[in-house]
């Protein structure tokens, strides 16, 4: 391992870092990115990647994009900060609200706004509880997610999580938190089942898991329209046709976590019109303001606001709410964002992009290292196999995909690898269909390294 630079050393020495191995890190080091443009981000050495991930599955719009960055420094001159606590509000959050409202794929009443994915989904569980309080149903509080979800990291979002590494050794999750298997038909449908009847089949189970626990103990069930974290898993033909009636007969409430799928990502403005699902509530952030400055929030429909209404009268106030929750500047810039969206139908042209994105990455299927590569709209995930006949993942202490988002890096192209050597893809939507060919050149160079690799150190062998 090379020595590591000056600034590197200063990280190493500073900083704890998400989401990686801190022992194996402290010789790796971190890859330091300077600056951004367009689709490309420039480490300290000025080498260019392209930012196949769009960051953290938000930076739609791309990087250095003169329109937010005038939109922050001008509501900054204006009201660097006010709040929305005790009867206060601002200009940037009243019109951000009504925008979204506008924009809905079901009837909005309320926007709630708040700083992260985390605190949207740890929103949506505590209003969950507040509202069956305010209706009497004090025992109507458990919460179904599923498997290899990603709902975010706070106490509750983490209990969420479905991903094991997320629970380990920090007491998680909470009691109360259930998880629904995964809908992810190339792991885990029988033999010859097709994707309806494995729907089918998750769509009996959950009802099942319900009946078991009580229907009066279970408020909510909250999904991914597209699994990202968990490894990009689209869920089988008619999963959602299928569990949307489960949880109306429970009277269970569905909130859709499209905070990596809103804003665009599959082709439409919400994931869950592309999925043909209709949730009571929403959580969105990233892509919201592009990424650019931290915004997120929780849409609410009348039904629950009329309830929280109640219930506040009865306690005296509502008191639930982030100092930093629909910030003037990160609201000014969402509304940029959704100005641009729209205006350039950034939307409709990642639609268009999509099957050009989806052919070159289900080409990846003919590759010896790869069992499935699988996606949905501007989105994909490429999962390494020790064995594509019998499925058999390598050894997760090899570092398969790990190894594999390293050649990709000395290729030029930011990728990232999830639990089960899944490769991940989310590049910015205003990707254009040269620069996807270009990022998928440079993805297979580096699958064919790595495929070098993994025979060199007889990897796949049982
Ligand atoms: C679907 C989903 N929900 C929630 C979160 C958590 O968001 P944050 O990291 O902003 O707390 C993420 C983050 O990747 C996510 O992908």
């Amino acid at each position: 391992m090379p020595p590591l630079s000056n600034l590197a050393t200063r990280d190493v020495e500073t900083l704890v870092h998400p989401y990686i191995n801190l022992a194996n890190f402290r010789a790796a080091g971190p890859l330091i990115i300077e600056r951004g443009q367009g689709i490309y981000v420039y480490d300290i050495d000025g080498k260019p990647y392209i930012e196949g991930m769009a960051g953290l599955w938000c930076t739609a719009l791309g990087y250095g994009n003169e329109e937010l960055v005038e939109a922050a420094a001008a509501q900054m001159r204006k009201l660097p900060f006010a709040h929305l606590f005790t009867g206060k509000s601002h200009d940037p959050a009243i019109e951000l609200a009504e925008k979204l409202k506008e924009i809905a794929p079901v009837p909005i009443s309320k926007v709630f706004f708040c700083n992260s994915g985390s605190e949207a989904n740890d929103s949506q569980v505590k209003l969950a509880w507040y509202f069956n309080n305010a209706l009497g149903r004090p025992r109507k509080k458990k919460i179904i997610s599923r498997v290899k979800a990603y709902h975010g990291v706070t106490v509750v979002a983490a209990s969420l999580t479905g991903l094991a590494a997320n629970h380990r050794d920090f007491d998680l999750p909470l009691p109360g938190f259930l998880h629904a298997a995964c809908p992810h038909h190339y792991r885990f449908a029988h033999e010859g089942e097709s994707e309806e009847q494995y729907a089918a089949r998750l769509a009996e189970e959950l009802d099942a898991l319900i009946v078991k626990e009580g229907p009066e103990t279970v408020a909510a069930f909250i999904a991914e329209p597209v699994m990202g974290a968990g490894g990009v898993i689209v869920p089988p033909k008619t999963y959602f046709e299928k569990i949307m009636p489960v949880c109306a007969k429970h009277d269970v409430s569905m909130i859709s976590d499209e905070v990596i799928c809103g804003f665009g990502r599959l082709g439409t403005t919400f994931g869950c019109a592309k999925l043909g699902f209709k949730p009571h509530a929403i959580s969105i952030a990233k892509a919201l303001s592009s990424g650019y400055l931290p915004i997120a929030g929780v849409m609410l429909p009348e039904t629950m606001y009329q309830a929280l209404l109640a219930e506040s009268k009865k306690i005296g106030v509502f008191g639930h709410g982030f100092t930093y929750g629909g910030h003037p500047v990160a609201a000014a810039v969402a509304l940029k964002a959704i100005e641009i969206y729209t205006r350039d139908r950034v939307f409709e042209k990642a639609a268009e992009m999509a099957p050009i994105f989806q052919a070159r990455l289900a080409a990846f299927n003919a590759h010896p290292l790869v069992g499935e590569a699988r996606g949905l709209g501007l989105i994909g995930g490429v999962e390494l196999v020790a064995d594509k006949r019998s499925k058999r993942s390598f050894v997760p202490q090899h570092g398969v995909g790990a190894r594999a988002v390293q050649f990709a890096e000395a290729e030029g192209l930011i990728v990232r690898s999830v639990l089960g050597d899944v490769v991940t893809l989310c590049p910015p939507l205003v990707i254009s269909a040269a620069e996807i060919d270009e990022l998928f050149n440079r993805l297979a160079r580096a699958l064919d390294k790595t495929l070098d690799w993994v025979s060199r150190e007889r990897l796949a062998q049982g």
